[in-house]
């Protein structure tokens, strides 16, 4: 899918640099162009011999070269790629960017292109979790940036948390996302995505709820609108930026994320990612309720919400071609999922483990089984953003079966 493409990697300072000659190799084998720009702190982890001999060609470093600008100026560097592709993306660069930098080969390049841009951020977790870092990240998406990562884990740095460069594999699977845009397998296909959690009020100022971010299912509506698809994102409360070219219909409750679900009907395409409240309390009340001085706790009355992932399975006129659910599980994942699906009538359930411990409520990594009427898939531990990509390639495929997901969900991810 990417053979003939030209990319054009920026390689920042970072540990995680040593990736970037794995991505480099990775994108070559696949028939892609790679031209190679290390930034000064790259450049001091990985050499400009290793890139150039990985990539078969010059590394560009400086900014007032005259040699460089002479064999290729930067305006050039930066129009003549398919693709730039910022790995690994330093929390220095990320600033640079979304503040609109040109003080360096990197930089400028980036300020000039006229092409897509991917970010791979990779750097200690609390520098990512640093006001000014996430400010700066939320500024570049809404720039249009592609972004994938990080991931959690081990940090090269010692601690532990999110700030993990993205595995040189999901990278290529998000280029390819992104390049096979062009190609949108998914044109003229309608989908509607479900995220986050849901509210359910108690009172005026009280809600029952529960830890979902939304990660995984604004990450799907994302995935689904790259490849051409025509996307509305219900979306539960969340702290997420809406992803771009997908409309969204923000909603509280379980019934109002059914409702907007039915107005967003027709579609090919559902996918409820949500993690809806199983129950409502019946009868809200309409005042803050208050303690009577008895001691005693007021008795909150449950009822069962609707569910939206059975209502869009079950549906007797227009139900959508593909519907896949998800199966939020803690013990025996595989066989509850099975029987998920069987209950619910859906085509497909991506099932995972979230049980204490996992972090995958909330967190960036998400390990999941694929169970369709075939039997079922275990996919490697990704980015809740490269799981995303992977299952709407899979779904592009379900249409078109000539189109190559290309995705083993049985290999490690390495
Ligand atoms: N779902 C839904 N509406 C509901 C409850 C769940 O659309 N009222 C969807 C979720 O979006 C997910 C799937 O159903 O795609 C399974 O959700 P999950 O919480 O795992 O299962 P439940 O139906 O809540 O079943 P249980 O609590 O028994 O595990």
């Amino acid at each position: 899918m990417i053979t003939g493409k030209s990319i054009l990697l920026i390689i920042s300072g970072g540990i995680a640099a040593y990736k970037s000659l794995d991505l480099i190799r990775r994108l070559k084998e696949r028939g892609a162009s790679v031209r190679c720009v290390l930034t000064d702190g790259g450049a001091q982890f990985v050499t400009p011999l290793s890139v150039a001999a990985l990539s078969e060609d010059a590394v560009y470093q400086d900014l007032f070269s005259l040699k460089d600008e002479s064999e290729m100026g930067h305006i050039r560097l930066s129009r003549e790629a398919d693709l730039l592709v910022v790995a690994p993306a330093s929390a220095d660069l990320m600033a640079k960017m979304a503040n609109g930098h040109a003080n360096d080969l990197a930089s400028t390049i980036l300020l000039a292109t006229d092409k897509p841009v991917l970010i791979a951020p990779a750097m200690n977790t609390r520098m990512w979790d640093h006001p000014a870092t996430r400010r700066n990240f939320q500024t570049l998406l809404q720039d249009g940036l592609h972004a994938i990562g990080p991931g959690a884990g081990d940090l090269a740095c010692g601690e532990v948390g999110s700030g993990r460069m993205s595995e040189p594999l999901e990278i290529v699977a998000a280029i390819e996302g992104i390049l096979s845009d062009t190609d949108a397998p998914l044109k003229g296909r309608r989908a509607i995505v479900t995220s986050g959690p849901t509210y359910e009020a108690i009172d005026p100022v009280r809600y029952l709820a529960n830890r979902s971010s939304g990660k995984q299912g604004h990450a799907i509506a994302a995935a689904l609108a790259d490849l051409g698809a025509e996307v509305v994102l219900v979306a539960g409360p969340n702290s997420l930026v809406d992803p771009a070219g997908v409309t969204v219909r923000d909603i509280e409750s379980a019934d109002q994320m059914l409702a907007a679900c039915e107005s967003a009907l027709p579609a090919d395409i559902a996918v409820c990612a949500a993690a809806v409240a199983d129950w409502r309390v019946a009868g809200e009340a309409e005042q803050k309720m208050k303690k009577d001085g008895s001691g005693q706790p007021p008795a909150l009355n449950l009822v069962e919400n609707p569910d939206i992932l059975a209502t869009l399975s079950q549906l007797n006129g227009g139900r959508p071609g593909l519907v896949v659910g998800f199966a939020a599980e803690t013990e025996t994942v595989v066989a509850h999922a099975r029987k998920k699906r069987a209950r619910k009538g859906c085509d497909w359930i991506v099932a995972n483990d979230v049980g204490a411990g996992t972090g995958v409520m909330g967190g960036d990594q998400n390990t999941v089984h694929l169970i369709t009427a075939q039997g079922e898939e275990n996919w490697p531990t990704m980015a809740k953003d490269a799981v995303a990509i992977a299952l709407a390639r899979r779904i592009a495929q379900f249409f078109d079966a000539g189109f190559d997901a290309d995705f083993d969900a049985n290999s490690d991810a390495e």
